[in-house]
């Protein structure tokens, strides 16, 4: 790490924090709503999410899962606490049924439906065993170009463990986590790591990549630990993770999702895959997969606590040591802008890099890119 060669002006005022109100608007792109399977159960669930509330549900004949605004638009009831009724969820206070399009299906007491029976509905997908929900305040189709990729291990259940998930909601605006991305400093003085010998950034169109390498001792057994990290569009984060436990080599795979409640606040989604340990039994093994878990998820608290209990900062004081943070934030900054303003040179390619001395440089890559 840089060394301080000399301390700051006693004279020179003090930097004040600025903060402008966080944006009123949320980010275009997917957010992963957790695992499929929980949302699998013939009930509708309430979502408290982009300021909003809505109704997830899987469809009973379909099997489609399907998002909607849940306030229903005949007498403001929650759909969330009604019941799914074949592809459509059925209002507890009158009986409406809505369409997984959003549009109203059937009025057990009408012979007529309103045309202005509908009510949004947003567009899913279901990927590496999550639902996610496209949020878009242009209201266009989800952009293919945005698409989440397959992540090939969830689907290896032989060699791979199952999902482990949890879930944290953060009083804070989600930019203050995606500065997490250039982030270079905190790995030694949050994660304990013994120092970073490489560090690069790559952002490019909607992705945008961390390369890392430093010693570790918990995640790494105190050997270098390397970790590829993949923000897919402004919500959903995939690091491939190689590190060292106990002697044994462990790879692997970590997710990072946030869904925004308002602008203050955010769902915080943090999810693990660990690859099978060969030529141990499988209690050996699902005990080994269980230890790194929590290894993970204990780093990942260390990062939340600081979530937590920081301030919105605009204006971050950096030093010569210190990521592309400002860099970073304007690759952010797509997401919140109509597609059709979004400056050609906020998706160009740029990339980053901070080698102390690495004696083989890792692959330059997005984690997972396919
Ligand atoms: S409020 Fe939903 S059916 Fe009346
Ligand atoms: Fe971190």
């Amino acid at each position: 790490m840089a060394v301080v060669i000399r301390s700051a002006s006693a004279s020179a005022p003090a930097h004040k924090i600025e903060a402008a109100p966080p944006p009123q608007r949320y980010a275009r792109g997917w957010h992963c709503l957790g695992l499929a399977a929980d949302y699998a159960d013939g009930k509708p669930h309430a979502l408290d999410i982009f300021g909003t509330r809505l109704v997830a549900f899987q469809g009973q004949d379909d099997k489609q899962f399907y998002v909607l605004d849940a306030w229903c638009p005949h007498m403001g009831a929650d759909l969330g606490i009604g019941c799914v009724k074949g592809n459509s969820v059925v209002c507890k206070f009158h009986g409406w049924a809505w369409g997984g399009d959003g549009a109203c299906t059937e009025i057990p007491y009408a012979k007529r439906i309103p045309p202005k029976a509908r009510i949004k509905s947003w567009p899913t997908l279901v990927e590496n065993k999550l639902l996610f929900v496209w949020n878009d305040p242009e209201g266009n189709p989800p952009d293919p170009a945005q698409k989440i990729p397959r992540i090939e291990p969830v689907f290896q259940p032989e060699e791979w463990s199952d999902w482990s998930l949890v879930k944290w909601t953060i009083h804070n605006n989600c930019r203050e986590l995606i500065d997490n991305i250039a982030d270079v400093a905190h790995f030694v003085s949050v994660h304990g790591s013994d120092n970073v010998v490489y560090f690069a950034n790559l952002f490019e169109g909607h992705k945008a990549t961390q390369v890392m390498v430093g010693a570790n001792r918990r995640l790494g057994g105190g050997e270098y630990l390397t970790t590829i990290a993949s923000y897919y569009g402004p919500a959903y984060q995939i690091t491939h993770m190689f590190g060292k436990m106990g002697g044994h080599p462990v790879e692997s795979i970590l997710m990072n999702s946030h869904t925004p409640i308002d602008p203050n606040r955010f769902e915080l989604r943090f999810g693990v895959l660990v690859k099978k340990f060969p030529g141990m039994s499988a209690e050996q093994c699902e005990a080994m997969v269980k230890q790194y878990v929590d290894l993970t998820n204990k780093a990942f608290s260390e990062d939340v606590e600081i979530w937590h209990n920081k301030v919105r900062i605009d204006n971050p004081l950096l030093c010569d040591g210190d990521g592309p943070v400002y860099q970073n934030r304007q690759w952010y900054e797509q997401f919140y802008m109509d597609a059709a303003s979004v400056p050609a040179e906020l998706k160009q390619r740029r990339f980053f890099e901070i080698d102390h001395g690495i004696e083989r440089k890792p692959e330059i890559r997005h984690a997972f890119d396919n």
